[in-house]
């Protein structure tokens, strides 16, 4: 096999785009893509200052990675879950991506912030750790950016990510997740930073090339807590039809941003309020990220 740009040997196939690459044009295929991400939803611009949150593994250091190649302002920032070894070692690879790349990196500790680490918080809750986990991440995210100044945050959420998010909402009929499911999400309160996904374009094989090729340190475990989860057996789904017919995930995701997910766009208004008890958005008096914390208070004091 050739690549498709020089004709040398081809270090990867990428079968889906029907083509092949050498090692240096697959890393200018790779960014191209991004860049791509970047201009057609116009996540970000060169005069801000972007919030890369990273979690230690491929996806979010490779974002992190082209980010700061290319020039944007960049810190990152590192929530620790507080799950075992696997929080440790994901945190050490964080701080020492940044320190090589000369990069601030914030860290925020869960535990501090909700009172509990996540095993106990999933403990109180009594239930999947992935919930509370995923309303502690978007919190602690926003707050900090917030706090820091960055108007921003970027995730690595790449198309295998999106398209497994998508099979689920559908799967579920989820109408008010499918709205919500963009490469961007626009501020629609002061107190709202945009989330951005630049790798949506990129899949998992693609993202642990590129991490591969530019020598990155990454976690190669995933949290001991996602064994098991529907999202995984999503995936598998998905990787079975790509296996058959290469390009499936990209169709399924890419035709719902283009022609459905106009339709799930809701119409009438949500009133957005300010949690009486922390300040940070809600829809009602207090936010569920306050709940949830005080429940885990009530659940390990009582
Ligand atoms: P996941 O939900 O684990 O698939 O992660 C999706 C994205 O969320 C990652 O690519 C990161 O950008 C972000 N993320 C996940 N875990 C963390 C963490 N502990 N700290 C900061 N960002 C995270
Ligand atoms: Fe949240 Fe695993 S990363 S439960
Ligand atoms: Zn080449
Ligand atoms: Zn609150």
């Amino acid at each position: 096999m050739k690549c498709r740009k020089c004709g040398s040997a081809a270090a990867l196939e990428l079968r889906r785009h029907n083509a092949a690459f050498c090692s240096p044009h697959f890393l200018e295929f790779f960014r191209k893509q991004v860049a791509e991400a970047v201009h057609r939803h116009q996540m970000f611009t060169r005069e801000e200052k972007i919030m890369v949150a990273v979690s230690g593994g491929k996806d979010s250091l490779a974002l992190w990675d082209v980010l700061i190649e290319d020039g944007y302002q960049t810190a990152g920032l590192y929530l620790d879950l507080g799950i075992f070894d696997y929080s440790k070692e994901s945190k050490a690879k964080c701080e020492a991506f940044a320190a090589s790349r000369g990069q601030t990196l914030h860290i925020e500790r869960v535990a501090e912030a909700v009172g509990a680490p996540i095993p106990v918080v999933q403990q109180a809750t009594r239930r999947p750790t992935c919930s509370a986990c995923g309303l502690s991440k978007r919190y602690l995210m926003n707050r900090a950016a917030l706090q820091h100044g960055y108007p921003v945050v970027a995730t690595g959420h790449n198309l295998d990510d999106e398209a497994a998010t998508l099979f689920g909402s559908v799967m579920h009929w989820q109408t008010d997740a499918l709205p919500r499911q963009s490469p961007a999400l626009a501020s629609t309160h002061p107190k709202l930073v945009r989330r951005v996904k630049p790798l949506y374009r990129l899949s998992e094989l693609e993202t642990a090339a590129f991490a591969f090729l530019r020598g990155i340190d990454y976690i190669v475990e995933e949290c001991p807590f996602a064994k098991g989860a529907t999202s995984i057996a999503h995936k598998q789904v998905l990787d079975r039809l790509e296996e058959a017919s290469p390009g499936s995930k990209h169709n399924f995701l890419f035709g719902f941003l283009e022609k459905a997910r106009p339709a799930f766009e809701k119409i009438e208004h949500v009133e957005l309020l300010e949690c009486t008890s922390c300040g940070q958005v809600t829809t009602g008096a207090i936010c569920a990220f306050c709940k949830l914390a005080d429940l885990v208070k009530r659940r390990t004091t009582g």
